[in-house]
């Protein structure tokens, strides 16, 4: 019995640590219309088919919270497939729209929203992220991320 009490006690916590945090997903879904990511992605996260890729349900976005950051501060372009769908547009550099903090939130907002579940993304991290690419100025490509690590099809 005190095993039992002591698995419920150890699911809570690991339900705690997952949970996103409330405050940062209000915020980031106001970014993600600030951001206008809402214009491209939709509100309902869907896309445009074969225009503007899903982020709902998307392996690019449940591969690694780092992508859509690296999206955001310098812009994707070139051939992706996402959610069995191919796509070949460009995604602007947003990283003078939103500051560190609201890029954090709506990337905690997309992680976590429409069946979605990733993790809670903080400005620190953002900031971090930033550094380490701080001399880019080309935008990512799908086959950059792929060869970091294979995406699950
Ligand atoms: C002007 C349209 C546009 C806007 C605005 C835009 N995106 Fe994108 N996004 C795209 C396109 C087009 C691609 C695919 C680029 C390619 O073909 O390589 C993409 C790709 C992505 C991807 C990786 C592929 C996927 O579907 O998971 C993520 C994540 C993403 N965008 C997140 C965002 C977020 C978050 C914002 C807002 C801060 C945003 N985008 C704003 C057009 C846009």
């Amino acid at each position: 019995m005190t095993s039992l009490k002591h698995l419920a006690l150890v699911f809570l916590a690991a339900a705690a640590v997952a949970a996103p945090d409330a405050d940062s997903m209000k915020r980031g879904a106001a970014a993600y219309a600030k951001g206008t990511c809402i214009a491209c992605h939709q509100a309902n996260g869907a896309g445009l088919p074969g225009v503007f890729p899903p982020l709902a349900g998307s392996e690019w976005v449940s591969k690694d919270a780092s992508i859509a950051v690296r999206n955001i501060l310098h812009g994707m372009q070139g051939p992706i497939v996402v959610k069995g769908l191919n796509y070949n547009g460009a995604m602007p550099a947003l990283g003078a729209v939103l500051s560190d903090k609201e890029i954090a939130d709506v990337v905690t907002f997309v992680s976590n929203s429409w069946g979605n579940t990733g993790p809670n993304v903080t400005e620190d991290e953002v900031k971090a992220i930033k550094k380490k690419y701080a001399g880019r100025n080309k935008p990512w490509t799908a086959a950059e991320y792929e060869k970091e690590a294979p995406t699950k099809k």
